[in-house]
Order: structure tokens, then sequence, then C-alpha cells
């Protein structure tokens, strides 16, 4: 009988560990041989710990359990997948929340074992990188501009573009491919998931980037609170590497490329990719100017690649099925599937990966099914903490890039943070303007003292203090960290605040305590 218990971060702390346990102790006490599988997280959270037997039907899960139920779902049938218990799920791949997902990047993850090569295998892992050893750099590329993929960290620069530029570069000298994996908007959770519980993925889709723009070493910058995603990683790189997809001949291509981790210290500024590389080069992190562009002069000043974590998970599907086969999904110029991230006050958070152009609503109902408090969802903030609070009139919006910009919105790295009616939206704007003047890497001015600044105005109108004047100069201090700022950090800030302005003027106008 195998039994899957997930390892990820998400399961852990909400006692997995406990639960493998509790199911080896009850079936040692009936005399029943149980293989127990550590799997990765299918990202249902709000069901974690969630446990699954294999059956000749599908995988039967049970969730949320808690180690201390063990032994009654046991005496209820649990290794034999039966369905005598409040917690029965049935076929885990039948579930609507995952029934109706799109996963392409995410097909694996929750169904392996992470640090198992051969599982990866034998679910289609590598069939990517053995594909990109057999073709020419510019072969590669090519899929990879076919497939439409946009930088998933949230920019949503082309890839095949930014390949193109580093791959254009003189041979000859030291090229690096960067991953971020610095994942800090808050509610996100996908690079995590990605690392944890499919870290070949990362290791296949780094190695395909290397053999496409002639890098021979790659560099995962992980954030310093990832520790499980480090030590998956790591082993990962080991294993791969002992079986010739990392090395001095990448699956037999005569090409090298080999990869490392290196661990932030838990600065925000240090996912902008620029003070990324400075960090990366042992200096602080403090942003650069571009030009020159980091795919022209990046890491130690060669030409680099510098892609999220979820880019770069992209491309072993684009380059195995084809970068048709994903650009067959999506919308507009938004191509393919996006993993969203679905957190805050909902009841069923978690991973959710669909093509472009599916809406909000459809995320917060049906996915989500409405919030945790049973209240009524007020704003939701797509996109990290840089991007607008969305209220209720522009949750039909289909999750576009483009469509996202027109109302001033983004989507970033696919983060969506819901709020309920308690919210108090004068403070959430007012935690904009602190959490940059707390992040800000102090380069540039707009940023450094705009943001104290906008702390400090936004308490004044709260406090009713000259009302109008304050509200104009709020207008003017967002206007000129927008236009003025050197990077995103400083120059995004403003966006959450105006959307504040805009579409909750009455919560920026009370004072903290009349908000109910
Ligand atoms: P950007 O628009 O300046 O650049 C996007 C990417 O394209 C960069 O890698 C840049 O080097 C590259 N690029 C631009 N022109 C190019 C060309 N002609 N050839 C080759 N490469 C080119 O945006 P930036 O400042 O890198 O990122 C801002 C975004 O970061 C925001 O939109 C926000 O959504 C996102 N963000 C994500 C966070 C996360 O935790 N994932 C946290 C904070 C912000
Ligand atoms: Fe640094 Fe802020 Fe300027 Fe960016 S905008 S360079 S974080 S001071």
């Amino acid at each position: 009988i195998t039994v899957y218990v997930p390892c990820d971060t998400t399961a852990l702390s909400l006692g997995a560990d406990r639960v493998a346990q509790a199911l080896e102790l009850a079936a040692a006490a009936q005399g029943q041989e149980i293989n127990l599988v550590r799997n990765g997280s299918r990202g249902l959270f709000w069901l974690e710990p969630l446990v699954e037997v294999q059956t000749a039907q599908g995988r039967m899960a049970y969730g949320p359990v808690e180690p201390e139920q063990v032994e009654e779902l046991v005496a209820a049938g649990l290794f034999e997948g039966k369905s005598g218990h409040a917690l029965y799920l049935g076929d885990i791949e039948q579930h609507p929340y995952l029934a109706q997902q799109q996963r392409l990047t995410f097909a694996r993850i929750g169904i392996t074992d992470p640090i198992c090569i051969e599982d990866y295998l034998a679910h289609g892992g590598f069939a990517g990188l053995k594909k990109a050893a057999e073709v020419t750099a510019q072969n590669i590329v090519d899929e990879v501009k076919a497939s439409g993929l946009r930088g998933r960290g949230g920019a949503a620069f082309p890839a095949g573009i930014k390949w193109q530029t580093v791959l254009d570069e003189p041979g000859g000298q030291q090229k690096y491919v960067v991953c971020n994996a610095d994942e800090g908007d808050s509610g996100t959770f996908a690079d995590r998931l990605v690392m944890e519980c499919d870290p070949y993925m990362l290791i296949e889709g780094m190695a395909i980037a290397g053999l496409a723009v002639g890098a021979t070493v790659g560099f995962i910058y992980l954030r310093s609170e990832y520790l499980l995603s480090e030590k998956m990683l790591n082993e990962a790189i080991r294993r791969a590497e002992a079986q010739g997809y990392l090395g001095d001949n990448v699956c037999g291509s005569g090409r090298a490329f080999r990869l490392e981790v290196r661990l932030g210290a838990g600065a925000y500024i240090c996912g902008e990719e620029t003070s990324l590389l400075e960090s990366l080069e042992g200096k602080r992190g403090l942003v650069r100017s571009k030009p020159p562009l980091p795919a022209i002069k990046g890491l130690f000043g060669q030409p680099t690649v510098v892609n999220n974590v979820l880019s770069l998970a992209a491309v072993p599907y684009i380059m195995a099925n084809g970068g048709k086969a994903y650009a067959d999904y999506g919308m507009g110029r938004s191509l393919g599937t996006l993993p969203i991230q679905l957190a805050g006050n909902i009841k069923q958070g978690g991973l959710i990966e669909l093509a472009f152009g599916v809406s909000l609503r459809t995320v917060l109902e049906d996915f989500g099914a409405g919030t945790f408090t049973g209240r009524p969802i007020k704003a939701v903030q797509v996109g990290g903490p840089l991007m607008a609070y969305m209220p209720e009139n522009q949750w039909d919006t289909p999750m576009d890039y483009e469509a996202f910009a027109e109302l001033g919105a983004g989507i970033g790295h696919g983060g969506v943070v819901v709020f309920d009616d308690t919210v108090d939206m004068g403070e959430q704007a007012r935690f904009a303007m602190e959490f940059c003047a707390v992040e800000s890497c102090g380069k540039c001015t707009p940023c450094r003292i705009g943001s104290v600044r906008g702390v400090e105005v936004i308490d004044r109108i709260r406090a009713g203090e000259n009302r109008d004047n304050n509200l104009e100069l709020l207008e003017d201090l967002c206007e000129t960290m927008v236009d003025g700022s050197l990077c995103a950090m400083g120059g995004m800030t403003p966006f959450p605040v105006q959307s504040v302005m805009k579409y909750f003027p009455e919560d920026l106008m009370a004072s903290p305590r009349q908000v109910e």
C-alpha cells in the first residue's frame, strides 16, 4: 500500500510529520506494510495535511488530517482508500479545485516525490533538456519566443527576447544564468512550491537557459527564509550532476552547465534584479542604474539571464512540447498559464494554475469560496505590495497583463491577497508607504525620503489636519515617486496608495478608529 503525506513547508507547519509518524505506527499496529512517500503539496492548502492512498481507482484523499485522527481514519479503512470518514475526499484528481485547473508547470507537483529523480523521469522530466541538448542555441531561443512566455516575476518582459539579447552577446566570454528565487511579494508561494516540490524542474529550466545563451554557470539566488528549498535544491543539484543532467557534458551535448544556490539576507529590494546581482557579488543590495541591462552587463559585468523561478520552470514544458503547445493557452499577448497564489482572508487558499484570461471573480468565488471569515470581500490586491487594490467592479476583468494595466492594476507574480469588509484601507495605504520606507535601498531621493513623507502626510489626512492641502500633497508626492524613482520599489509604491484614494476615499479620510 502506498500512502502519500506531503513534505512542503505548509504541510509541515500544519503537522504533516506527526501525521506521517502516526500513520506508520497505525500500520505497524495492524501488521500492515506501507510504503510511505513524502510527496510535494498539491497546493490545496486548506486541506493540508492531505493524506492520499493509492488504489486501483486512483489516489483517494483525506484532509485536513490531525495526527490524533489517524487511528480512527485507519479504522475506517484509510489504507484501503475507503469512504467511511468525514475527512474522505475521494479521488483527489477529481476534486473540482484541481480538475478545473490547467496545470502545465505544476503538472507533477503533489504527485511525485520531489527528490526522487526516477520519479521525475517517469513523469516526463528532463525531456525538454534532452531535446535542447540536440539542437542549436538559436533553436532553443526560437522555441521560447514561439511560446510567448513573458517573465513571471512581475514585469512580463518576453523571455525569448531577453535570452536572444544574451545569446547575441559575443561568445568566448563568461555568461551566467541567474534565477531570482527571492520570492518577496505578499501572499506569494509559487516559487517555493516549485523548489520544494519539483526542484528538478527548475534545474532543468536553468540548464536549458544555459544551453540557449551559452552560459556555463548558473546561480539560484534564494531568499534566506527558504531553508527547506535550499536543502531540496542542493540535494537535487547533486543528484542531477551525478546523472549527467548538469556538469561538463549536459545530456551528452558536449556543453557544460553548473549550478549553485546562494542565500540572500532578508532584503526585499534584493528581488530587484540589479540589487540581486550586487548581493550575489557579495556587496550591499543597492540598485544599479539601467542601462546597461543585465542581459549585456550583469553578474560580474558579464552577459546574464536573470529570470524568476516560474519563468524558468515553464521552460521544460515548452521545450518538451513545443512553444506552440504553450502558446495555445491564454489570451492576447498573455500566453500560457499563470500560477495564481490565492491568499489572505479566503476560505480555500492555494495554488491555482490557469490559462490567462480567467476572471478574478472566478478565482475568488469558484476556487476561493469567499472569505475565511464569511464576510463580504471588500478589496483584493493582486501582484504584491506594490500593486493597486481592486474594488468589486473590477473583478470581472480577465487576468491578462494588458487588461490589468489598463485599470492601473497589475498581475505581477500572480499573488492574490483578499481582504474582507473589516479592512481599514486607509491603514493599507499607509502600510504601502511604510513598507517602502523600511525596504528602500536608499539610492534615490523620491523613494528614500518620499516614502517617509508619505507616511506623515497620510497620518495628517487621517487626523483631519488641513485635509484638502494634504490630499493634494499626497497626489503630488505619488506622482514624483512614480516619475522620479530609479526602480519599481519607489516607482510603484504609489499604486496601492492611489487606488485607495480613488476607490476607498472614505477609509482614507476616517481616523483609524472610526472604520468598523
Ligand atoms: P523592467 O520592466 O525594468 O524589466 C523587466 C526585465 O526585462 C528585466 O529583467 C530587464 O533587464 C529585462 N529587459 C528589459 N528590456 C530588455 C531588452 N531590451 N533586452 C533584454 N532584456 C530586457 O522591470 P523590473 O524592474 O525588472 O521589475 C519590476 C517588476 O517586478 C514589477 O512589475 C513587479 O511586478 C515585480 N516585482 C516582483 C516581486 C516578486 O517577489 N516576484 C517583488 C517586487 C516587484
Ligand atoms: Fe533604491 Fe527606492 Fe531608488 Fe529603487 S526606488 S533605487 S529601492 S531608493
